[in-house]
């Protein structure tokens, strides 16, 4: 690549990290893709690292089974001894492990995940939707992020894990501090303080909850953790506490973030709007092509033991490939106007839940919620409309709204 487009591809991606060009993401990306579809950075993590955003090369490097989890990724939450719950806790998270221990934990919750345990869900997860909606009706408006997207997916996910309603609040406060602590690019020292209270009382709670569960099982998640313990040999009590973690956190942030996209993407896109309208069937299929047009996980990273060749470039042994997961989705090589929400589009393959071996465990439950959550509403408010404009949260690992205000009737 000439010396001038390097520095052109260089400050274009300083633009997509800019927290305040959260709006104009897609765009960026698809000048990198153009410029540089393969970029060396140093400034994302601090050492060197390729940017992947064609879809190609980004599929072809999370499938490769030689390509594992950028475990050195979490030494970035190493601060020492002010930081260590929330950095033990990340060290067992099963987006962080390897075969034979990734395989062995994944395979003790999949049996929850599957689209079949999902639809035994679909009632409750309808009964909170209701829930959630009524108390919007009787506002008459709505700040969809508070009101509706974030409640909903940490109460279908703490009811699946056995949590009653009334440590509900906590939980939500807790899974708030560690995800404020998990983003790397805004570490201060309350926010790890805050980290540090979240992880411990997630420690404390969920290794109660298997002791309980050990002695009395139920059919909840924590239960299926436990069970099997005699057969393929017991989990650590870090593992159980990682893996409840993971569900927790990894469930709940994402489907929000989704619900309240899904809806600014609608408004965006009026046509698509009035088509789910008068077909509410399409609503299911509509939920991939949601996730395909903007994502949460931005960001899934991979290193080789050996060197890899991605589009066209070397990639030398322990060096990370950062994929970029929204990129990719945007490419016209595989979508084609891959600006335009569509929902009548083939989306199969995209990668929003990401691919291969962490493959999202939680995708079917995550269709059905963004599903019943948004065709709720349409179906429960013929007209709404943007209120004050929608604010992103800085984050671009995982991106979301900050703030969906919206105007009903
Ligand atoms: C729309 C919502 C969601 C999105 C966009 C999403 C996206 C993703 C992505 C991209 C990955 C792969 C990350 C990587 O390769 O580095 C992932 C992994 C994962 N997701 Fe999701 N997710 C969503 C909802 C959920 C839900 C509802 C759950 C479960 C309760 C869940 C549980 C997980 C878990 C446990 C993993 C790690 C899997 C492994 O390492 O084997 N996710 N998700």
């Amino acid at each position: 690549m000439s010396k001038p487009d390097e520095m052109a591809a260089a400050e274009v991606f300083a633009a997509i990290l800019d927290p305040t060009q959260r709006g104009d993401l897609y765009s960026h990306y698809h000048r990198l893709r153009d410029l540089a579809p393969v970029h060396a950075d140093e400034t994302l993590l601090g050492r060197r690292a390729w940017i992947v955003t064609r879809f190609a090369d980004a599929d072809r490097v999370l499938r490769d089974p030689d390509l594992h989890s950028d475990t050195s990724a979490i030494e970035l939450f190493d601060t020492g001894a002010s930081g260590r719950t929330f950095y033990e806790v990340m060290r067992k998270l099963l987006l962080y492990l390897d075969p034979p221990d990734h395989d062995r934990i994944r395979g003790l919750v999949t049996k929850a995940f599957t689209p079949r345990a999902v639809d035994a869900r679909r009632p409750r997860i309808q009964a909170e939707v209701d829930r959630l909606l009524d108390r919007v009706e009787d506002a008459g408006k709505a700040e969809l992020v508070a009101d509706f997207g974030y409640p909903l997916p940490i109460a279908v996910i703490c009811e699946m894990m056995g949590i009653p309603d009334s440590d509900r609040a906590t939980f939500l406060a807790w899974a708030h501090d560690f995800a404020r602590r998990g983003d790397v690019s805004a570490v201060t020292d309350e926010v790890i303080e805050r980290g540090e209270i979240a992880s411990a009382g997630f420690r404390d709670y969920f290794l109660d909850l298997a002791r309980s569960r050990r002695r009395n099982l139920g059919d909840d998640l924590i239960s299926a953790l436990v069970e099997v313990e005699d057969e393929t040999g017991r989990l650590s009590d870090e593992e159980v506490v990682s893996t409840c973690v993971i569900l927790l956190q990894a469930g709940h942030e994402t489907t929000a973030d989704l619900i309240s996209m899904a809806i600014r993407g609608l408004l965006l896109h009026p046509d698509q709007l009035a088509l789910l309208r008068a077909e509410p069937a399409r609503m299911a299929a509509a939920a991939d092509e949601f996730i395909r047009w903007d994502t949460s996980v931005q960001i899934s990273q991979r290193v080789g033991a050996h060197a890899v060749e991605v589009g066209g470039r070397t990639i030398p042994a322990g060096d990370v490939c950062v994929v970029m997961n929204g990129a990719a989705n945007r490419d016209p090589e595989r979508f084609p106007d891959p600006d335009r929400l569509d929902v009548e589009r083939e989306t199969t393959g995209h990668l929003g839940f990401g691919m291969g071996r962490h493959f999202c465990l939680g995708a079917s439950l995550a269709r059905a919620e963004i599903a019943t959550a948004v065709g709720t509403f349409l179906a429960r408010f013929p007209r709404f409309d943007f209120g004050e404009e929608p604010v992103f949260r800085p984050s671009l690992f995982l991106r979301g709204l900050a703030r969906l205000p919206i105007h009903l009737g």
